[in-house]
């Protein structure tokens, strides 16, 4: 039996999985570190804890493996997105690196769309300015660090860093390029008016190579320090969502992923490059070559839930919490959550609103409270699957991953709201799972990544829609819909208050 590592570096810990030729996960490590936050809204890590919890991980699970070493063929990464890692001319990492949750560069964002406009930027990059992404990180490094600006070689992003480190070879792949702004997602390279427009060098972009492309084998001192062989191949990877789409099976015309973790993603095939959706969704190259995909971000999908529990439940387990939720019926007998307890992504780009409940009333116990906080997250992802529709996507079925897999209540909420047959994974591995799919298929064990998935992904159970719910909560959504323009103002007068 012969074996891939799928290597997800997240972002508060890197998982490390074994993975054999029939798609069982063998051995399963996780390394945890911390965020560097100096300031509020700072969000860094130093990228030599990633290469040092990854060696240190790899050597677990080698230590734990019974089998032949040299049956590990190859190995392949999935990453945090957008994080900016700037290195010198000898590939030394120049500061911390500067992390997709950080939104220091707000002024940043401005003067992108002041100098591209905004129309532009969606027609070069498909997307719009957020914080989050690596342009304006690295306009912020100029404008801030100018001896440090100065010094700069060449940028990465988190997971290209790593596998850098394991090979010697600097790359980056078109699913994470797509998240730095500097990138002609249709035409996938780099674009040279983009780079021009704020006077950078071409010479900043490592080379690109496509997800499943073999960049090299794994040096010595890696092997020397894990147990590895120096025979093992290394794949490119691809962006964590990419990743997480194709450890879904997200790799066909029409099918879509729910994804809740902290936050919360749906994301959507796309095999066209040529779509407009006005920059209300993210819309970026697939790890598979030549596919896209478009994906709306919930900010506070899981969070909002654990804020939920933390706050009036600390004590208790999530099972307690949420246990009696399956009696309320759909509306929360006219309670409404809406999760934007940190701001919002999709479809309201917007760092200041904030959440709320709305239509209190003295009969409503907690039991209402917590359907409400599942309804409110599930309405705020069923905005990105309206944009998706809009735009005259079919959405009919849905493969639901993460925390709101884990709870029948939820699955069928999904199902009632989204109005689309809900699946749920035999096993789900996520990011990681992709990561090894992208090494199973660079090594040549399947003709195809969707061949390879169906080895290694099936459905567990599926959950249809019910006529009666559904026709409730379309009211129900189209009153949520409302809440957001409704409590705009009235957050924008709150904002002085908060500490
Ligand atoms: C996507 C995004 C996050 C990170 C998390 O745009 O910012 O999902 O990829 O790792």
């Amino acid at each position: 039996m012969k074996y891939v590592i799928g290597v997800d570096l997240g972002t508060s810990a890197v998982k490390i999985l074994l993975v054999n030729q029939k798609g069982e996960m063998c051995k399963e490590v996780s390394k945890s570190y911390p965020l560097i936050i100096e300031k509020s809204g700072y969000s860094e890590q130093n990228p030599e804890e990633w290469v040092e919890k990854t060696t240190a991980g790899v050597k677990e699970l080698i230590n734990q493996f019974d089998g032949d070493v040299n049956d590990i063929e190859g190995i392949s990464f999935s990453g945090q997105m957008h994080g900016l890692v700037l290195l010198n001319e000898s590939n030394q990492v120049l500061r911390n690196a500067i992390l997709w949750n950080d939104t220091r560069t707000t002024k940043q964002c401005q003067e992108i769309y002041n100098v591209v406009g905004r129309e532009r930027l969606l027609e070069v990059t498909k997307n719009p300015a957020l914080e989050g992404f690596t342009l304006p990180k690295i306009l912020w490094v100029k404008e801030n660090e100018p001896e440090i600006f100065q010094r700069a070689s060449v940028f990465v992003l988190p997971k290209d860093y790593l596998r850098y480190r394991l090979t010697g070879n600097i790359h980056m792949e078109y699913s994470d390029a797509a998240g730095t702004l500097l990138l002609n997602v249709a035409q996938r390279e780099w674009s040279g008016e983009v780079l021009e427009a704020f006077g950078l060098s071409g010479e900043l972009c490592p080379p690109l190579v496509e997800s499943h492309a073999f960049v090299g084998t794994i040096n010595a001192e890696f092997a020397q320090a894990t147990g590895l062989t120096e025979a093992v191949k290394v794949f490119a990877g691809g962006a964590d969502n990419a990743c997480g789409a194709i450890g879904s099976g997200i790799l066909t015309e029409a099918k879509t992923l729910a994804s809740i973790g902290t936050s919360g993603v749906v994301l959507s095939y796309e095999e066209r490059n040529d779509l407009d959706f006005e920059g209300k969704v993210h819309y970026f190259n697939h790890s598979e070559e030549n596919a896209y995909y478009t994906m709306g971000v919930t900010l506070a999908a899981g969070y909002s839930l654990s804020w939920f529990k933390d706050t009036f439940a600390q004590e208790e387990a999530f099972e307690q919490l949420l246990a009696g939720v399956d009696e309320v019926p759909a509306g929360s007998n006219g309670l409404l959550f809406t999760p934007y307890i940190v701001g919002e992504r999709t479809p309201h780009a917007d760092s200041n609103i904030r959440g709320s409940f709305i239509g209190v009333d003295a009969a409503h116990e907690r039991k209402h409270f917590a359907r409400a906080v599942l309804e409110g997250i599930t309405f705020s992802l069923n905005e990105s699957i309206e944009v998706f529709r809009s735009s005259g996507k079919i959405i009919d079925s849905v493969i639901s991953i993460g925390g709101g897999a884990k709870n029948d209540t939820w699955l069928q909420m999904q199902a009632d709201i989204f109005n689309a047959k809900i699946e749920k994974l035999t096993s789900e591995q996520g990011p990681g799972m992709g990561a090894a799919m992208l090494a199973a298929y660079g090594c040549g064990w399947y003709p195809s990544l969707k061949e390879c998935a169906e080895v290694f992904i099936q459905t567990a159970k599926t959950y249809y829609p019910i006529q009666e719910n559904v026709d409730a909560y379309k009211k129900l959504f189209a009153i949520y819909q409302q809440v957001y323009s409704q409590t705009k103002e009235l957050n924008e007068q709150l904002r002085e208050f908060r500490k």
